[in-house]
């Protein structure tokens, strides 16, 4: 028994509407694509039998047949963080601002899984990706590239020109918060953040140069490896700084990310000690939640939205433009003095 097409089923075709309407299959695809071409009466019968059949367009059939799809991909590295979803909405701005849709992929910082979502995103035939690479390599897209398919490095400085990239100076920003901390008076100073993701090796090396600026040894500045870049990752080293002797705690700590210092402080007050006097802390990314804090966290502000926003565009432009030529967009980032860290360490 052969099932009848009935309306909003999912399996009308466009041949139903044109036998309900009477006309061509052609007919019917025109007025999906051209309407102007049809006749208004035309129009209307087509439009009716869409709308009594519940007709469903299969938009990424369409967009498949075309080519390409009116669509970006964007992958960060976990959308739990908030970094990621201002980068993201930078993105989208761009991308909605030229009729194009976007797709958010997390990687979880896992190559195989990003792995995945690039294969997914090139059997959609995206118009291009945007990637923060996981892991510290990010010369395995070569893919993306063989497929046609453009791509721009985001979070990440390319190496050469390859590609486009759109990033900010994470080495100078490590730099500026640590001498901030020494300049305060700080000498018992620490880094919170482990793992080998990209961002957080170049503010520590950073913070090190800053030690080397001031006559120090970078082997001075302690380090808290935690693995997890969230509150959880920051609480656990919050709880192994407090549990130092008062002598051999440290006074000043930057953390690789904000989410990160709203872990330390969390533990930092647990402990009855406070915030910016017994210990001083900055974060990185300046998100939202930094200034409204329970102590307002110093934080090296990233453009968030202008870094989604340029990178989208320049994708766009690639993926449009034959004159395109790539470019590697590096940003300053800015340190933003809060209560968490704008008091000098008290003297003796
Ligand atoms: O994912 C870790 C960090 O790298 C984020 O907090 C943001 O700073 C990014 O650059």
């Amino acid at each position: 028994m052969t099932h009848p097409k009935t309306p909003g089923n999912g399996r009308v075709s466009i041949r139903d509407v044109a036998a309900r309407a009477g006309v061509s299959v052609g007919t019917v695809s025109n007025v999906l694509n051209r309407s102007t071409v049809v006749a208004a009466s035309t129009r209307e019968r087509v439009q009716e039998a869409i709308d009594a059949l519940g007709f469903v367009r299969n938009e990424s059939a369409r967009q498949l047949r075309a080519g390409k799809s009116r669509t970006i991909g964007l992958i960060v590295l976990d959308i739990s963080n908030p970094f990621f979803t201002d980068v993201a909405r930078g993105v989208e701005d761009a991308a909605s601002k030229s009729g194009v849709s976007m797709v958010l992929c997390n990687s979880d910082d896992d190559p195989a899984k990003e792995a995945r979502y690039l294969g997914l995103l090139a059997e959609q035939r995206v118009q291009g990706v945007l990637i923060v690479p996981a892991g510290a390599k990010a010369t395995r897209f070569a893919g993306l590239s063989d497929r046609g398919i453009p791509m721009v490095l985001l979070d990440r400085k390319a190496t050469g020109s390859a590609v486009c990239s759109v990033s900010v100076d994470d080495v100078g920003g490590g730099f500026m918060a640590m001498s901030h901390l020494l300049e305060q008076g700080h000498r018992r100073v620490a880094f919170v953040g482990g793992g080998g993701t990209r961002q957080v090796v170049e503010r520590h090396r950073g913070a090190c140069q800053a030690l080397e600026a001031q006559g120090m040894s970078p082997a001075e500045l302690v380090r808290f490896g935690t693995q997890a870049l969230n509150t959880t990752g920051g609480r656990e080293a919050g709880r192994e700084m407090v549990a130092r002797p008062a002598q051999t705690r440290p006074t000043g700590v930057l953390c690789a990310n904000d989410l990160l210092a709203l872990g330390v402080i969390q533990e930092i007050s647990a402990a009855g000690l406070r915030v910016g006097i017994d210990i001083a802390v900055v974060g990185y990314d300046d998100i939202d939640f930094a200034a409204v804090s329970a102590v307002p966290l110093s934080s090296v502000r990233q453009p968030r939205h202008a870094l989604g926003y340029t990178a989208a565009s320049l994708l766009l432009e690639e993926a449009s433009d034959s004159t395109h030529r790539h470019q590697q967009v590096v940003f300053v980032p800015e340190l933003v003095v809060r209560a968490s860290s704008e008091r000098p360490r008290p003297t003796g």
